[in-house]
């Protein structure tokens, strides 16, 4: 199947060095991993211990939220060349479930390090600084396919106009369920020509259920984040970020990146059900 025009995949991956640069004899680890600047970046704003912990776990996040990135920009350009790669698209999706999973551990990891008593001695520090403001977290759900919220969040992001670019070209750029269209063809408008496709196995099927499961992966992280924070702060405490807390991010389970694609999977069993 042919990509749409409309679809063409135009994403850019800058900051790399050439492929076959020949190498540094001189480089060093530090230097080859830029240790210093990663150090000089890790600047608690008190003497409190657990702060340091609180940004240390807060770094891991952004990069594991960067190299998920890269994942699915990798996905959505092999779906939407003009004869689609899907087994690339789907050893990045693989990888990107792996990067999930770390992001989920992390949540589960953080009340262990630092103590509702320790996070009160430090949190008022933050301000208005609330991960609702990570950029690239925002980037995930656009390229996921759902362009809702970003779009509304946008102007309250608090993000450099650098980031605000960012986010905006993002919203005009394909995404997942662009791309995986672009496989599956028009049958994907609606659940029950989608369920024809299901049932047809073979990798579009392999595909819908990456998708699927890429999705509820990020369920299990909006519902386990909305756990870690009731054991920080409480079920009723406000965000530094200007929300209603724990409140606000139980609302955010329900969101699915493919709603029709959990309603094909229903079909399946109401199907099944129909014909025994
Ligand atoms: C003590 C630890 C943490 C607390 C108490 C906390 C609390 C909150 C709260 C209350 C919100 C809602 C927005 C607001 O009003 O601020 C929020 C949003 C968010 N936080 Fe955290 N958070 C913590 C750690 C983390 C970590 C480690 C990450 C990793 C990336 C993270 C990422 C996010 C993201 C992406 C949002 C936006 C979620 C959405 O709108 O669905 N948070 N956080």
């Amino acid at each position: 199947m042919h990509a749409p025009d409309a679809y063409a995949c135009s994403h850019q991956f800058s900051g790399r060095a050439p492929r076959g640069a020949s190498p540094d004899q001189g480089t060093t680890y530090s230097d080859y991993l830029h240790l210093a600047e990663l150090k000089a970046s890790h600047q608690p704003r008190t003497q409190e211990r657990a702060e340091s912990r609180f940004i240390g776990l807060h770094h891991t996040a952004e990069l594991l939220l960067g190299q998920q990135i890269e994942e699915l920009d990798l996905a959505i350009t092999s779906l939407c060349e003009r004869e689609p790669n899907v087994a690339a698209a789907l050893t990045c999706l693989r990888r990107s479930r792996a990067l999930t999973e770390q992001l989920i551990n992390l949540l589960t990891l953080l009340p262990g390090m630092i103590s509702p008593a320790e996070f009160a001695t430090f949190r008022h520090v933050l301000g208005n600084a609330s991960g609702v403001q990570s950029a690239q977290f925002w980037v995930i759900e656009i390229l996921s396919g759902h362009r809702e919220t970003a779009r509304r969040r946008l102007r309250a992001l608090d993000s450099s106009a650098e980031e605000t670019r960012t986010l905006e070209g993002r919203l005009t750029s394909p995404n997942l369920w662009d791309a995986f269209l672009n496989v599956v063809g028009g049958s994907a408008d609606d659940a029950a020509g989608l369920l024809n496709a299901l049932s047809s196995g073979g990798p579009a099927a392999e595909l819908a259920n990456a998708l699927r499961m890429h999705d509820l992966d990020w369920v299990r992280w909006r519902a386990q984040h909305a756990i870690m924070v009731e054991a920080m702060i409480g079920a009723v405490a406000s965000g530094t970020g200007g929300t209603n807390g724990a409140r606000y991010l139980w609302s955010r389970v329900q969101i699915r990146f493919y709603p029709i694609l959990h309603e094909a999977t229903s079909l399946v069993h109401q199907h099944r059900a129909a014909s025994s």
